[in-house]
């Protein structure tokens, strides 16, 4: 990879023009912009074009505290989500808790750019784990430094809803659901996810599929299980609103018993 030391200064100017065509034609604002499309990240959507990975970045599904969600469009035509992780403002501590203690990323240099994309990669890596045994989550497609190119869950024109924006018509089955896909998660990928909320949960076409798969770690993690507790705890927590009885103890018992 070079360094932006090496970059001459046609090389520059052509990158500048890029950024400014690719901005231009997704239309988010000037922050965001400086934020996500820094010198890199244009290389690496270089790389992602010309390796025909993507061919369209169409526009922001989402712009979150840590990167930016977009949809893109392959060359064959088939819609994809690109998620973005900001190299510039990320936030940091979040995410080296979550490596460290990770037996698969324990060569990690310090240097903030390796650690974001090994966060990209980490999440790529749970995402495969988990679509490998069969739960709803978008297909993994690619990963490459800080951005990852997933299936696009939506239709057409809208990208689909998150859990906590939607009215469920079936409450206990989408509860239930959930709580297999936890259980499978652990006993078959032997993989946490960490963050399950109503907020990393898509509802489409009626279904629960689980998103966001950064934080996950494997069950051999030191605080996998706190993490696990935590997860159950959420979802049991949300679904008590909507009259759906479960104790969160119990289910943490058989989610983790040995069989
Ligand atoms: N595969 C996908 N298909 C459609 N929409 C998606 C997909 N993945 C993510 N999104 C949308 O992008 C948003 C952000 O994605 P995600 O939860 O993975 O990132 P995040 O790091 O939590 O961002 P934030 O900081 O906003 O919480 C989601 O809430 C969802 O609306
Ligand atoms: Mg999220």
């Amino acid at each position: 990879m070079s360094s932006d030391n090496f970059l001459d200064k046609k090389t520059l100017k052509k990158l500048d023009r890029e950024r400014e065509s690719l901005i231009s034609r997704i239309g988010i604002d000037r922050k965001t912009q400086d934020e996500v499309f820094d010198k890199s990240t244009l290389d690496t959507f270089e790389k992602l074009i010309s390796d025909r990975v993507i061919d369209i970045l169409d526009f922001p599904i989402s712009t979150g505290k840590e990167g930016n969600v977009f949809r893109g469009i392959t060359p064959d035509k088939k819609l994809v989500a690109i998620k973005v992780y900001r190299v510039s403002t990320s936030t940091f501590k979040h995410i080296s808790k979550y490596i460290l203690g990770d037996p698969r990323f324990i060569s990690l240099s310090k240097n903030r750019r390796d650690i974001i994309h090994t966060w990209t990669k980490k999440e790529y890596k749970n995402l495969q784990r988990a679509y490998n045994v069969d739960i709803n989550v978008p297909k993994p497609i690619k990963s490459i430094n800080n951005v990852l190119i997933m299936e696009y869950l939506g239709s057409s024109n809208m990208a689909a809803p998150l859990m906590k924006d939607v009215k469920l018509k079936n409450p206990q089955e989408i509860f239930d659901t959930i709580i297999d896909f936890i259980s499978k998660m652990y006993n078959k990928a032997e993989l946490v996810h960490g963050d399950i909320s109503a907020f990393n949960v898509i509802i489409h076409k009626n279904k629960p599929y689980i998103i966001d798969f950064g934080q996950g770690v494997l069950i051999e993690h030191p605080n996998s299980l706190e993490f696990l507790k935590r997860d159950i705890h959420n979802v049991v927590n949300y679904f008590k609103k909507l009259n759906i009885s479960a104790d969160e103890i119990e289910i943490f018992q058989r989610v983790t018993k040995k069989s």
